[in-house]
């Protein structure tokens, strides 16, 4: 019969050899703590500096808008979309012409809208004008013109592409 003092672990009846064995288990769970916390602290920091560069290159991979019945549109009215994340808008003029734009104000990015009993695209945060048919800016603080698009009527749909 084997003897039982034999099988034991060593640090059973060695307090120094236990001790250490606390002091290492007691570390290794408060690192495992701390990574944890770190982890609960950083995803979300990392995820919203992140974010950003993030949108700024899935709308540099975007290329064109499909807008499905567009063609229906009535002369003198517009659409709002999205071009990638971007709002946009396409506007049928009275002349028949199409005109796609960013609707994104060139000042402090508010949305703009089109506004065709005054023949403008205003921006109501800060009194900016813009020019329906071309995007440029024509009164008040915006200090570029809109973004332009390529529209291409077919049928049963409007196809908008990047300048
Ligand atoms: S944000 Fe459009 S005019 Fe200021």
């Amino acid at each position: 019969m084997p003897d039982a003092q034999a099988t034991s672990h060593p640090a059973e009846h060695d307090p120094v050899l236990a001790d250490t064995g606390r002091r290492t288990f007691v570390a290794l769970g408060i690192g495992a703590l701390g990574a944890c916390y770190a982890g609960l602290i950083g995803y979300p920091v990392y995820q919203y500096l992140a974010t950003p560069a993030r949108k700024a290159a899935a709308q540099g991979m975007v290329t064109q808008a499909v807008l499905d019945g567009a063609d229906q549109l009535p002369p003198g009215s517009s659409l709002m979309f999205k071009f990638g994340t971007t709002p946009a808008m396409l506007i049928h003029h009275t002349d028949g012409t199409w005109v796609a734009l960013g609707a994104v104000c060139t000042h402090l990015a508010c949305t703009v809208s089109y506004e065709p009993e005054q023949s403008r695209i205003y921006c109501a945060c800060h009194g900016g004008v813009y020019d329906p048919k071309t995007g440029n800016n024509v009164a008040g603080p915006p200090p570029k013109p809109l973004t332009r698009y390529n529209v291409e009527v077919q049928d049963g749909r409007i196809l908008v592409t990047k300048a």
